[in-house]
């Protein structure tokens, strides 16, 4: 097994699951200023389980809140629409991120809890070096490795191949992925995002999340997804083989004035961060 065919990535990305029905709507009605907490409470309430998601996810102690957030119209209420439509995000993709991916080694759930933890370390990031999206940049982090999804089958046979290059060659997974298989999971997870017509600055940071030198529509996003990977990566937290040779791009820690004291810092507070695992129900 060698290289794969764009025919085939394209009918890999097309056979993956559209966005659950529920979800659409609920991102629809957060971007309508007329909508209201009831309105987005009488869509969810038609998914049992994904309602039951939202709420364990509202309660995680990421958020913060002091007393239990019983409701969706609480949750929304005391969260915001843009928190609220994240946490919705988060919800329906748990699944899919959940799967085993043999290709990338990683045991089932593994893509999940980096997903998350990239997600929280990107929003916590964010914060600090006041950059206001915070909401985008969760998500943003959440999706930045979809693409792992749809290459691992092919990754599966090629795993021992990829290793080799990225040992023999001393170069990073990413380049090694391309070499073996002619396509790296960075802009396979982008045409998935496309796919799900998510807009256009969430493509670019899954693109160029290994890469943020190259982002040019929204650079802040896409070097604030790569430093939370590489911080997640440094922890390591559910890398699998793509935390070989991982190098972080100084011109992102550039852009940010951070340096690796202030990484330091970061990782300690994620570390508390991390540890409720209610921040990883799926
Ligand atoms: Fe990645
Ligand atoms: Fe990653």
């Amino acid at each position: 097994m060698g290289r794969i065919s764009l025919e085939q990535i394209v009918a890999a990305v097309d056979d993956l699951p559209a966005l659950p029905h529920v979800v659409v709507q609920v991102m629809e009605l957060t971007e309508d200023p007329d909508s209201t907490a009831q309105d987005i409470n009488d869509v969810l309430s038609q998914d049992q389980a994904m309602t039951a998601r939202v709420l364990k996810l509202a309660n995680s102690a990421f958020y913060g809140f002091p007393r239990r957030i019983a409701t969706v119209t609480d949750a929304i209420v005391l969260l915001g629409f843009k928190t609220i439509k994240s946490i919705v995000m988060a919800a329906s993709v748990s699944d899919i991120l959940a799967r085993e991916m043999e290709g990338y080694a990683l045991e089932p759930g593994e893509l999940w809890q980096h997903s998350q933890s990239v997600a929280m370390a990107a929003r916590h990031i964010a914060r600090k070096v006041k950059y206001y999206q915070l909401d985008l940049a969760y998500t943003a982090g959440l999706l930045h490795d979809i693409g792992k999804v749809i290459l691992n089958n092919a990754m599966k046979e090629s795993y021992h191949k990829v290793i080799n290059v990225v040992m023999e060659q001393n170069i990073p997974f990413l380049d090694a992925e391309v070499e073996i298989l002619g396509f790296n999971h960075t802009e396979v997870g982008a045409r998935v995002a496309e796919k799900w017509n998510l807009p256009q600055d969430l493509v670019e940071a899954i693109n160029f999340h290994h890469t943020p030198e190259n982002a040019t529509e929204n650079k802040d996003l896409t070097a604030l997804v790569h430093i939370a990977d590489a911080v997640c990566v440094a922890m390591g937290i559910g890398i699998g083989i793509d935390g070989m040779l991982y190098p972080i791009s100084s011109e992102a820690m550039e852009m940010f004035g951070l340096d690796e004291v202030a990484v330091e810092t970061i990782i300690s507070e994620l570390t508390d961060i991390f540890s409720d695992q209610q921040s990883f129900a799926k």
